[in-house]
């Protein structure tokens, strides 16, 4: 399963990139907004630092406008895909997009029949926006059940981009029915790395050291 990182935080993606543990971003008005900078800057930054996939959303409401800004958002780098939403217009846009060999993320996806009619469209990417299902008491993982099923059926090439992650088990549940991608804020990703026993464990080692350096006090490693 691949991971991507949800933020257009410059950091945060540096942090992760120079882990390895990134392969790929994406970002949303909303993200942007948060950073609160240029977004051109951002867009440019993120670009560069990436090699994998970035998706960079339209702002547009119609076909042309949507073409005309994916168009603009593919100057950005060869490794951008658009980010188009799951309407008439975002569909159509995602044809045109798909077959001049762009690749297109079709987002805000909240239902089985929704994420069908993207793949039809030539969807590279379909991304189920699961956090905002459970908040209304919808069960957001069933939903990937389900698109997993349907594509697998028809050998959909489209690959599921579980969006809207809130906590670590959404990711295990992601991988144990098989989605292609994960897109994780960098807090989700953050408590993944983390387990008390082994924070415990290292604090262990590290005082048993120093004891033995105690007795041993030109003993380096
Ligand atoms: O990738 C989509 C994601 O950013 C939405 O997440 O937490 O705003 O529902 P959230």
């Amino acid at each position: 399963m691949k991971i991507f990182l949800d933020t257009a935080n410059l950091e945060s993606i540096k942090k992760f990139n120079d882990m390895g543990l990134l392969d790929g971003i994406t970002t949303n008005p909303s993200l942007m907004s948060k950073e609160g900078g240029n977004p051109k800057n951002a867009m440019e930054e993120i670009t560069k630092i990436i090699q994998g996939d970035v998706s960079l959303e339209v702002v547009s409401t119609e076909y042309s406008g949507m073409m005309d800004e994916g168009k603009r958002l593919r100057e950005y780098g060869d490794n951008v895909v658009v980010k188009v939403p799951m309407t008439s217009d975002g569909l159509k846009a995602c044809k045109s997009f798909s077959s001049q060999g762009i690749p297109v993320n079709v987002t805000l996806i909240f239902s089985a029949n929704q994420a069908l009619l993207a793949a039809k469209s030539g969807a590279k990417y379909v991304s189920p926006f699961i956090g905002r299902l459970d908040d209304i008491g919808q069960d957001g993982m069933n939903l990937i059940k389900e698109i997993k099923e349907i594509f697998s059926n028809y050998d959909f090439k489209t690959q599921i981009l579980v969006a809207s992650v809130r906590h670590p088990l959404h990711v295990i549940d992601s991988a144990k029915i098989g989605a292609d991608v994960v897109t994780l804020p960098p807090g989700v990703l953050d408590k993944m790395l983390q387990h008390p026993l082994t924070k415990i464990g290292l604090d262990n080692f590290l005082a048993d050291w120093e004891k033995l350096k105690q007795k041993n006090p030109d003993t380096k490693i």
